[in-house]
């Protein structure tokens, strides 16, 4: 019984348990060309986008589990609590990205083409049709306040969709319990360069090159 080991046993064994769960997450390759999503989305936001923002997110987030790993090993909880919103905001950060890549799609692979069977069902029942649930997820995602996230997200609990949105890297399942179907991200890093200030914009174009089969794959995975 567990509770009959002693205490030093435990903290013997944890390091090894720990280090054995370890590996390094690397940035996943786009499943497109970085100019493939042009004219809705610059090669150039595209190429910065992946290969700066997503892999300082990847860095940030081993650094922050190399760290809580050293922290675990000496046993230290005042350095495995402060190092939790590192983790929350780069693991986050890869999580989204991640996300959101295979939400989008260039037109030649079917970007933009609209969803049907069950989740346009869904979306219809839920918003009257799918122009009315663009119009509303564009309204509550460009009046996020700062940098975050707009979310198609299915609420499993009570077998909906609902639209949300998070604040910073704040990856959707963790935090309220939907689980993504499509993200998008309004950093002002995803659409600056092409649409300056002008956020509405890109939530017009983006979609575009919403990939809707990997929605309804998520979707049909989770319903
Ligand atoms: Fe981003």
């Amino acid at each position: 019984m567990l509770r009959s080991i002693p205490r030093s046993f435990v903290a013997i064994n944890k390091p090894s348990a720990f280090a054995g769960l370890r590996f390094k997450h690397t940035l996943p390759a786009l499943p497109y060309a970085y100019e493939a999503l042009e004219p809705y989305i610059s090669k150039e936001i595209m190429q910065v986008h992946h290969s700066k923002h997503h892999q300082a997110y990847v860095n940030g987030l081993n650094a922050a589990e190399e760290k809580l790993g050293s922290a675990f090993q000496s046993n230290d909880v005042n350095e495995e609590i402060a190092i939790q919103s590192a983790i929350k905001f780069n693991g986050g950060g890869h999580i989204n990205h991640t996300i959101f890549w295979e939400n989008l799609a260039p037109k030649s692979s079917g970007g933009g083409q609209k969803p049907t069977g069950e989740l346009l069902k869904e979306i219809e029942k839920t918003w009257g049709s799918l122009d009315k649930f663009i119009e509303k997820f564009n309204a509550q995602t460009a009046a996020v306040q700062g940098s975050g996230w707009g979310w198609l997200g299915y609420n499993k609990d009570f077998k909906r969709l609902e639209i949300a949105t998070t604040p910073n890297q704040d990856p959707l399942k963790p935090t309220t319990g939907l689980i993504p179907l499509l993200g998008i991200d309004v950093w002002e890093h995803a659409y600056y360069l092409q649409y300056k200030n002008v956020r509405p914009d890109y939530l017009k174009a983006v979609w575009e090159v919403v990939n809707w089969k990997t929605v309804t794959e998520r979707f049909n995975k989770h319903r």
